[in-house]
C-alpha cells in the first residue's frame, strides 16, 4: 500500500513559496539552476514556473547507489556532466532529497573547483536523521522523517517517479 506523505496541494504551495524567495534573493544575478538528474526533474519543472526573474538551466547526473540498493554507497561518480562552464555564475543546485549527504558533498566539491560566483543548494526534501557528512541546503521544501519516499520525481527501484505526490510504502 502507498500512503501520501506530502500531497499535491502541500507541494504546490511550498514550491510557490520557494520560487518567490529565490526570485527575490537572486534579483539582478546571473542565475543558473543546476538540476541533478533524475529525481529532481519534476521539482525543477514546477519551480521554474514560479521563478519570476531570468535564469538558465543545466543538468548533471551522478551515480551513488548500487542497483536495487536504497542506501548511497558513499562512492559517487559523474555520469553526465554540465554542458557549459559555470565560472563566475550564480549556481543554484536543484536536488530532490538530501539523505546521507554523500551525493551533494561530492557535487559541491567538484563544482567549487570550477569557481562559480556562488553555489547554493535547493532541496525539495531533507532527511537530517540520516546525515553522514555535513551538508546543508539553503532552501528546503520539507524536512521529513527517516523513511524511504518516492513519487514527484523520486523513484522506488526505478518506478513511481510520475506520482503527483510524495508517498511511502505502508
Ligand atoms: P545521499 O548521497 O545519501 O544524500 O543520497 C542522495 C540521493 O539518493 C538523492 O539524490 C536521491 O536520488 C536518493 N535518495 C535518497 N533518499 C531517497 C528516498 O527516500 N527516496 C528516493 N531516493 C532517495
Ligand atoms: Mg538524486
Amino acid at each position: 500500500m502507498i500512503e501520501k506523505l506530502l500531497d499535491e496541494e502541500m507541494i504546490y504551495s511550498r514550491v510557490c513559496e520557494i520560487g518567490r524567495q529565490i526570485s527575490a534573493d537572486y534579483r539582478n544575478r546571473d542565475l543558473l539552476l543546476l538540476c541533478i538528474l533524475k529525481g529532481s526533474v519534476i521539482f525543477l519543472a514546477d519551480l521554474m514556473r514560479q521563478i519570476t526573474i531570468p535564469y538558465e538551466i543545466d543538468f548533471m547526473a551522478v551515480d551513488s547507489y548500487g542497483k536495487g540498493v536504497r542506501e548511497s554507497t558513499g562512492t559517487v561518480r559523474i555520469a553526465k556532466d554540465l554542458s557549459e562552464p559555470i565560472t563566475g555564475r550564480h549556481v543554484l543546485i536543484i536536488e530532490d532529497i538530501v539523505d546521507a549527504g554523500h551525493t551533494l558533498f561530492y557535487i559541491i566539491r567538484s563544482l567549487h573547483l570550477r569557481r562559480p560566483a556562488s553555489l547554493k543548494i535547493c532541496a525539495l526534501l531533507d532527511k537530517p536523521d540520516r546525515r553522514k557528512v555535513e551538508v546543508y541546503a539553503d532552501y528546503v521544501g520539507f524536512t521529513i522523517p527517516d523513511k524511504f519516499v518516492f513519487g514527484y520525481g523520486l523513484d522506488l527501484d526505478g518506478k513511481h517517479r510520475g506520482l503527483p505526490f510524495v508517498g511511502v510504502e505502508v
